[in-house]
C-alpha cells in the first residue's frame, strides 16, 4: 500500500523546489510576493484532513446510492447516476468547498480533468504505471490562490464494469441507454484495477 505520508512528502518537496526557484533574484525582485505560496506543513496537514473527510463522504454517498440503484437494474441506475451524482457533490460541498470527480475519458463532459485536477491525475497515472498501489494514495497541494486542492484515485472494481467495462461486454440495454444519454461517452473499455479518474475537493484558504 502506498504510504500517504510519503506521497505528501513528495508534494512538499515540489513546493520546496518552487520556493527555491522563486528565490532567484532575477525572477522575484525583492518585495514581490511569491506567485505560489509556500506550503507550510500546517496548511498541507489541514488540507489533507479536510480533503480526506469531504472526499471520503463523496465516495461513500456515491457508492451507497449506486449500490441501492443497481438493485433496480443497471438502466435505472444510470438514470440515478446522471441526476444524483451532481446533486450529491453539491450536498457534500460546504462553505467555500467544491468537490467532484474528474477523468481524462469522461462520460459527462463536465467531468473532464482540467487545471490542477489534470496534475493530480497525472501523478496517480505515474504511480499506477510504476506498479504502485493506488489504494490509500492521496495528492495535496496549496494553489496559487491560497486555496488547497486534494484528490484521491478512483479505481475500477467489480461494481463499475457493468457500466464502464469494454463495450462488447456491456448489456445491450445498458449500451443503448448510454448511447442515448451520453452520445460522446468515452468512459467504457475499463478493466478491473484500472485508474478511472479522481475524486477531488478544493478547500478554502487558511
Ligand atoms: C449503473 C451504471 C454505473 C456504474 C455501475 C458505475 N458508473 Fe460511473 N458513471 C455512470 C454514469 C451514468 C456517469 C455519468 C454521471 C453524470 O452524468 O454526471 C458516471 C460517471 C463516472 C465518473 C465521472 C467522470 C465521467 O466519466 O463523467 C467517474 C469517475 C465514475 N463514473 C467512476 C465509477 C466507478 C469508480 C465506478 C465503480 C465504483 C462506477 N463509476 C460505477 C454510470 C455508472
Amino acid at each position: 500500500m502506498l504510504d500517504p505520508a510519503r506521497s505528501l512528502s513528495l508534494v512538499l518537496i515540489m513546493f520546496v523546489g518552487n520556493a527555491c526557484k522563486a528565490d532567484e533574484p532575477a525572477k522575484t525582485p525583492a518585495g514581490t510576493p511569491l506567485a505560489t505560496p509556500v506550503a507550510t506543513p500546517d496548511a498541507t496537514d489541514a488540507a489533507t484532513s479536510e480533503g480526506k473527510r469531504v472526499v471520503g463522504e463523496l465516495k461513500r454517498r456515491l457508492v451507497t446510492r449506486l449500490t441501492e440503484a443497481l438493485a433496480g437494474g443497471p438502466v435505472a441506475a444510470i438514470e440515478v447516476c446522471g441526476t444524483e451524482a451532481p446533486a450529491i457533490a453539491t450536498a457534500v460541498a460546504g462553505a467555500g468547498v467544491t468537490v467532484g470527480r474528474a477523468t481524462r475519458k469522461p462520460r459527462n463532459p463536465a467531468n473532464l480533468a482540467s487545471d490542477w485536477r489534470a496534475d493530480a491525475l497525472a501523478y496517480f497515472e505515474q504511480q499506477h504505471a510504476e506498479g504502485k498501489k493506488l489504494d490509500g494514495a492521496i495528492w495535496v497541494r496549496v494553489l496559487p490562490s491560497g486555496r488547497a486542492a486534494y484528490a484521491e484515485p478512483l479505481v475500477i472494481s467489480n461494481l463499475c464494469v457493468t457500466c464502464h467495462g469494454p463495450t462488447d461486454a456491456l448489456a445491450p440495454d445498458v449500451k443503448q441507454v448510454l448511447a442515448t444519454r451520453y452520445p460522446g461517452d468515452q468512459a467504457t473499455g475499463y478493466a478491473l484495477g484500472d485508474l478511472r479518474g479522481i475524486a477531488w475537493a478544493e478547500l478554502p484558504a487558511r
